[in-house]
């Protein structure tokens, strides 16, 4: 056995910042050194992701628990790398996936998997001295990336009447990440100085935006230039705007609603077809500064993907999250069949480190932006700021500047890039190029 062997995996159940329990992982190598990592979990999950091993029982944490996960760890996972070396990702990796020997990871769980890959690989930073984003990269990570922050909360993540789940302000003319993240923060107070001024709620929903009743999405998106312009910056110069949609919710009520192939605004109470939803995108485009649309359309639509980054892909990014769910074969069929030109990565959409590595190599090669991204059930686990770093993947989305485990994940990255100085490098607006 090297130092660097693993030589004890701990595992534990905590909560979430939903309350929910999630995994905690905690592997240790033979000299001594730890990693730790936790599990993140979607409300708005794509149908094709990883499989997140949940207890069912109802009397027990609403049937939320993760024990199972715990147990394959501990009986199935641990046994099979202990003594392993926790420098050889890849190959612990792979140990997992053959032991699980499934598509979607169902018998061991993603979260036992993802729990145990995450921390092999701070244990194994960690042996080597470095920072997790350095450890990632060999060196080669240095892009601070453009954060797209989700102020306004609506679809699943909260109780507001906002159909769209997500409204995102990316701040265009940042030249580094402290001051993109500084703005950011102004423009989120004043938007709450806003609300507060037209008696709105300023209560916030799961990714730490706020979640007012508005007259219309579209009116969230007037109330975000207005938020701007209050804190002294301009729309479009200073300023733009994302959206998440996350439509497969929108489409799995249509068809729950006899709408088969329909997309049913559950909030508001419309039905669009596809052609009308994109014709409502590019309503919204040509009226307000939107530089990137992510899930416009639902998980298996793929002719209307086909359709939407064909008409507006050359203007703005079409991101594929529930398209794609970071899986590498999906993926390949988008680059294939120009479905989008970004995809947003997300770890336990997949289940491992190596295997998220490789659908970014592989989106990158392939001319995709890539946006790495947070879950709406998030703990104080930073690992994505580091990956984001490491990747240069030029963006991330990690929620509003709220809550702390929202603003965990910005935080470490103002330490990242202050300990890279002057070899730091901030993605700016060239990303959307
Ligand atoms: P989720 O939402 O974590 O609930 O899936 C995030 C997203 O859709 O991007
Ligand atoms: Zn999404």
């Amino acid at each position: 056995m090297v130092g660097s062997s693993i030589k004890n995996v701990v595992c534990r159940q905590i909560l979430d910042s939903r309350g929910t329990p999630t995994v905690e992982v905690d592997v240790t190598l033979n000299n001594g050194v730890m990693g730790r990592a936790s599990v993140p979990s979607g409300a708005s999950t794509g149908a094709n992701e990883a499989l997140e091993l949940r207890d069912q029982k109802d009397s027990y944490f609403f049937g939320k628990s993760v024990l199972k996960a715990l147990k394959n760890i501990n009986n199935i996972i641990s046994p099979a790398i202990i003594g392993k070396n926790a420098l050889k990702q890849a190959e612990i990796d792979n140990i997992m996936l053959n032991l699980d020997g499934t598509q979607n990871k169902s018998k061991l769980g993603a979260n036992a998997i993802l729990g145990v890959s995450m921390a092999v690989c701070r244990a194994a930073a960690n042996y080597k001295g470095l920072p997790l984003y350095a450890y990632l990269s060999g060196g080669k990570g240095i892009t601070l990336p453009m954060p797209m922050m989700n102020v306004l909360n609506g679809g699943k993540h909260a109780d507001s009447n906002l159909n769209i789940q997500e409204f995102m302000i990316v701040p265009i003319s940042a030249k580094s990440w402290e001051k993109a993240l500084k703005m950011c923060a102004e423009v989120f107070n004043s938007l709450k100085n806003l609300l507060k001024s037209k008696n709105l709620s300023t209560a916030v929903g799961d990714e730490g935006g706020f979640a007012p009743n508005l007259k219309s999405d579209e009116e969230a998106l007037k109330l975000l230039s207005m938020a701007v312009t209050k804190a002294g910056y301009q729309p479009q110069k200073d300023f733009k705007f994302a959206l998440d949609v996350a439509a497969s919710e929108m489409f799995n009520y249509a068809t729950q609603m006899g709408y088969a192939g329909k997309y049913y605004f559950w909030k508001s109470k419309k039905l669009y077809s596809a052609m009308e939803l994109l014709e409502y995108y590019q309503h919204l485009v040509a009226n307000y500064p939107i530089v990137s649309i992510e899930d416009g359309f639902a998980e298996e639509d793929w002719s209307a993907w086909d359709l939407m980054n064909n008409k507006m892909g050359k203007k703005i990014q079409i991101v594929g999250d529930d398209l794609f769910v970071t899986n590498p074969t999906r993926l390949t069929r988008g680059i294939r069949e120009k479905s989008a030109n970004a995809i947003l990565i997300k770890l336990n959409q997949i289940g491992t480190v190596s295997e998220t590595l490789k659908c970014i190599n592989l989106a990158q090669q392939n001319g995709f932006k890539t946006v790495i991204s947070h879950r709406s059930g998030e703990t104080e686990d930073t690992f994505i700021a580091d990956l984001a770093v490491a990747t240069n993947a030029g963006q991330i989305k990690s929620g509003a500047p709220s809550r702390g485990e929202r603003v965990a994940k910005y935080n470490q990255l103002l330490r990242i890039e202050e300990q890279l100085d002057k070899s730091a490098v901030f993605a700016g607006s060239k990303v959307f190029k």
